[in-house]
């Protein structure tokens, strides 16, 4: 049995976190778009070809913002083909996924489907084969309410209101020498840089995002962020981190400790750009959008998914469609748990991606939708990570790894709501063999009661939903959580995920 004993003090808050921190991300890639959320033919398809059952699922997921339309496949984008009447729109060649783009769905149908599904939209601008000029012409398109050529297409089109878009990314990726478009950091950034400052003169209150590195392992990392942020500081808000994690071999106790090394990605990031700051004597602080993290099997989409006959193009290809284990929604977890615990400075985030591609929800054309394992540790931090993160003491035994060195065996993260006094603790058990008996001080909390416990764990951890079982794995009521003069102790199996809640008597 491992020991481990953790304090929770509500007046060590770390910062407020912000409900954009639950985003999600959908590109137009394989049947992420097509055969994912729109399908027309589909028998709970609505009036404008969505499903239903879809957009059920995406408002229990809790996603609170999707970024859109990529991903790589923004860097080829022409976003013109995506609005006007849909007989009259271009097929085009997507070159980042080698498929055939259709077009039926674009900006205007996106922002409607968001409406539905009650989320806010994150608009990506081309900055790979595009640039300045494109970048106005959609904000005009998408924003300005009437009275301009593109404001009355949009209009015309059938979307009489603006759609008010707030946040939008300068690119994406444009470290990665896949992307199309791939340049320096300095050509990057002076694009980004110009890109911002005419997007700010139609609305100087926009949120704007530009490029960080696609991973921490790039070669340009650090470097990077530093030239970049020297080119865009005093013009963008947020630079970008992206990060996927997957096992090597067998080495599960690294994979186990991914978000170690989310941490360590974040802490670099905040250094980097805090230097800028320092250098440039700005008294501005830059945020991070984590806009895409995820666990991802990218060495089998390298292996098996990837398209190159240079004759073959297909429409909504099933590309990147991982089945997610038990293990991987334990790391998953803890991936959100290492973004809360740095609310002060994450305060955007994007799972990579929603739906089919690489993705918490799984649909079949035709039939049936699922949750994968993924779906339910992001619902529940979704619904009960509000307020502010705590700074924690955390006092458990370690155990070593291969990628990360020396990492603690269990992890955690606490929330506090001032004004519901509600405290969410969520936990991870990384042992994949001993139970970890974990004592919570709660004393600093006054008198609590537990509200909600639930765990994610199972004898099998490769268990998975799947098409034909798509109810194998779900959360359990986690039944040894007692609480007694100020300490709440809990059993968290080997390989799981848990959040525990607690009420304020007070309150009540
Ligand atoms: O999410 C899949 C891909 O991963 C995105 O298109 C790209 O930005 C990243 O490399």
């Amino acid at each position: 049995m491992i020991r481990a004993h953790l304090t929770v003090d509500p007046h060590f808050a770390v910062g407020t976190i912000d409900r954009r921190l639950f985003g999600s991300f959908l590109e137009h890639l394989g049947r992420g778009i097509y055969d994912g959320i729109y399908e027309p033919a589909h028998p709970t398809a609505d009036e404008d070809g969505f499903r239903s059952d879809v957009i059920e699922l995406v408002r229990e997921l809790g996603v609170t913002a999707v970024r859109y339309p990529g991903g790589n496949f923004v860097s080829g984008y022409r976003w013109e083909d995506g609005v006007g009447p849909r007989e009259a729109r271009p097929r085009r060649l997507d070159l980042a996924w080698h498929s055939t783009e259709t077009n039926e769905v674009g900006l205007d149908e996106f922002a409607t489907w968001l409406r539905k599904v009650g989320s806010e939209l994150v608009y990506a601008v081309n900055l790979g084969t595009r640039g300045v000029q494109e970048a106005l012409d959609v904000l005009e398109y998408a924003n300005i309410a009437g009275g301009t050529t593109l404001a009355d297409a949009r209009v015309a089109n059938g979307t009489a209101q603006p759609h008010g878009i707030r946040m939008w990314c300068l690119g994406n990726e444009m470290d990665g020498p896949w992307q199309l478009g791939h340049g320096t950091a300095q050509d990057y950034g002076r694009l980004a840089s110009k890109t911002a400052r005419a997007m700010r003169q139609i609305d100087p209150d926009l949120e704007l995002v530009a490029c960080g590195s696609s991973s921490a392992q790039m070669p340009t990392f650090g470097t990077w962020e530093r030239e970049v942020l020297e080119e865009t500081y005093d013009d963008v808000d947020f630079i970008s981190c992206h990060a996927y994690y997957e096992p090597k071999g067998d080495d599960f106790g690294s994979f186990l400790a991914s978000a170690v090394e989310m941490d360590r990605f974040i802490d670099s990031v905040v250094a980097t750009a805090d230097h800028v700051k320092a250098v440039r004597g700005s008294d501005k602080t830059m945020q991070i959008s984590f806009d895409e993290w995820n666990v991802w099997y990218q060495s089998r989409y390298n292996e098996v998914d990837r398209i190159t006959d240079p004759q073959s193009w297909p429409v909504a290809p099933r590309i990147l469609e991982d089945s997610y284990s038990v293990m991987d929604a334990v790391v998953f977890g803890n991936l959100l748990i290492s973004l809360i615990r740095h609310a002060d400075r994450v305060t955007s985030a994007s799972l990579a991606q929603l739906v089919n591609v690489i993705a918490p929800i799984m649909t079949e054309p035709g039939s049936h939708a699922w949750r994968q394992t993924t779906f339910f540790p992001f619902a529940v931090t979704s619904r009960l990570a509000r307020g502010e993160a705590l700074e924690l003491r955390l006092e458990c035994p370690t155990y070593s790894t291969a990628l990360h060195g020396e990492v603690p065996l269990v992890d955690a993260v606490a929330t506090h709501d001032r004004a519901s006094g509600g405290t969410a603790v969520f936990l991870v058990n990384r042992s994949e063999t001993t139970e970890a008996a974990l004592e919570i001080d709660t004393r600093m909390l006054g008198a609590v009661s537990v509200h909600e416990a639930h765990t994610l764990a199972d004898d099998d951890v490769h268990a998975r939903n799947t098409k034909d079982d798509p109810e194998r794995v779900g959360l359990v009521t986690n039944e040894t959580v007692t609480i007694q003069d100020g300490t709440a102790s809990v059993t968290l199996p080997p390989v799981s995920w848990t959040v525990i809640t607690l009420r304020s008597e007070q309150a009540r």
